[in-house]
């Protein structure tokens, strides 16, 4: 492509360093998209014939054929797709296919076809997320007033309900959604025609391509719009947020399906079994989902160090910017549909989780609250003669429910019978009626809210 220039071909080393083929084929159809609008574009400005920019259409269309059929023959010695699709193009149309490069550059050609894989990302992204705070839902419908133990600390602290637990995820998940909304509405301009650097002396109308690739507008900045890859690297922070919080989510599931806990029973289509141990059941799609961030972290990572330093506009350091996407993107695109599928097929042990709910004292809020709303007791007083409560039941060896009204003067004399009814998980959980609060109301009112969002 430039033999013009040079007397010798390239080193075996400076090819295998050089060569993005290996990877960027799977730009093939975000390439062969932005050369058809070139192509369409330059025709319309009289840059090109219109038999030509036809042929060089309808030949890319082959090409495209071609690679997803299999039958293509990429080559290390033509670099990149860029080369190896207007190299096939060359023995498919012949000369018209040399004028395709007028006007522009690989550097504003790669920007744009990245910028296209990238968006799609963003959109699956937004699909996945999407689907997986519907499995969420169903969950948190199912279970709006079933109580579990709330924790702070991984300690028992106050109950609450599973629905309310589901939809915290469902905040989550949304956030992660919004993020890449975000981004994806920032990302949108067309690098297209910007050329090399600084931009061209042909009549382009780079508002012409950036339509008909989806894009809203051109970006204002030739210099900006070839070295630019924020939009990868907003990608890839979102993502990154996103797996964190599909890494917390797996590492419940991991708990809450351990012997011990017991609070959910995952499908078998979820899980494997031990070669050695036949009564093993494993959360392994949980545990490689919480693993995932290390990857996409470190994709984050290292896209943010190889930018960093960079002088305007384009430089080769730029061509590492791919496989590090690409990586973090075909992963994360797997742990939601992993999270998804188990969300949808997990079973809630409801009897165990109303039982965990009950032990460790988990109402002794309540029975603080009371003493403050009923005996009028200043909430620190209210804290110590609970504090004292929770010891006897210790010491006796009971949860606070099986104290005694004796047991109860013993500490206090002006405590009621009527005391009993907040020690009990359901009227726990039924009282937390302040917005946002763990109340089957209340749950159900978030239910309601994200329902008709989604819809
Ligand atoms: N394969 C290159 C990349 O991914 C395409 C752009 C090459 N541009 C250049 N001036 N050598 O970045």
């Amino acid at each position: 492509m430039w033999g013009g220039r040079f007397a010798a071909g390239p080193d075996a080393i400076m090819e295998a360093i050089n060569a993005s083929i290996g990877f960027d084929k799977r730009l093939a159809k975000q390439d062969i998209d932005g050369s058809r609008a070139h192509a369409a574009m330059l025709a319309a400005q009289g840059i090109l014939t219109d038999s030509d920019a036809e042929a060089i259409r309808e030949g890319l269309l082959t090409v495209l054929s071609e690679i997803e059929g299999g039958t293509f023959q990429f080559s290390t010695a033509l670099e990149d797709i860029h080369m190896n699709v207007e190299s096939r193009l060359k023995e498919i149309v012949g000369e018209p296919a040399g004028r395709l490069h007028t006007a522009r550059s690989r550097n504003d050609q790669v920007a744009t076809d990245f910028k296209l894989w990238v968006r799609e990302q963003m959109d699956a992204a937004i699909a996945g997320l999407t689907a997986l705070m519907q499995a969420l839902i169903g969950q948190a419908e199912a279970g709006a007033d079933w109580v579990m133990p709330g924790f702070t600390h991984l300690q028992t602290a106050q109950p609450v309900t599973w629905g309310h637990h589901m939809m915290a995820y469902v905040e989550m998940f949304a956030r992660d959604r919004s993020r890449f909304e975000d981004a994806r509405k920032r990302m949108n301009e067309c690098p297209l025609g910007a050329a090399a650097l600084a931009g061209t002396s042909f009549p382009i109308d780079r508002h012409a391509t950036a339509t008909a690739l989806g894009f809203d507008r051109p970006s204002a900045n030739s210099l900006d719009a070839v070295s630019d890859r924020d939009f990868a690297l907003e990608y890839l922070s979102t993502a990154t947020i996103c797996a964190m919080h599909l890494s917390r989510f797996a590492e419940e599931l991991v708990i809450w399906s351990s012997a011990q806990f017991r609070f959910v029973t995952l499908s078998d289509r979820f899980s494997t079994g031990s070669s050695i141990m036949p009564q093993k059941k494993n959360p392994d799609a949980a545990e490689l989902i919480r693993a995932k961030i290390g990857r996409i972290l470190g994709a984050n990572v290292a896209l943010l160090t190889v930018m960093k330093g960079l002088p305007l506009a384009y430089s080769k350091d730029m061509q590492e910017d791919k496989e590090q996407v690409f990586d973090a993107a075909d992963n994360l695109a797997l742990a939601l549909a992993a999270m998804e599928g188990m969300v949808r097929d997990m079973t809630a042990n409801v009897a165990n989780l109303e039982a965990a709910a009950g032990s460790g004292f988990s109402t002794a809020t309540d029975l603080a609250d009371w003493l403050v709303r009923v005996l009028d007791m200043p909430f620190r007083d209210a804290h110590h003669v609970t504090g004292a409560l929770v010891k006897l039941a210790e010491d006796k060896g009971c949860d606070l429910p099986d104290l005694s009204l004796d047991d109860m003067h013993s500490v206090n004399g002006q405590i009621t019978a009527d005391v009993y009814q907040v020690l009990g998980v359901h009227n726990s959980v039924a009282s937390r009626m302040s917005y946002g609060g763990t109340a089957p109301a209340q749950v159900r009112a978030q239910i309601t809210r994200w329902k008709e969002t989604l819809a």
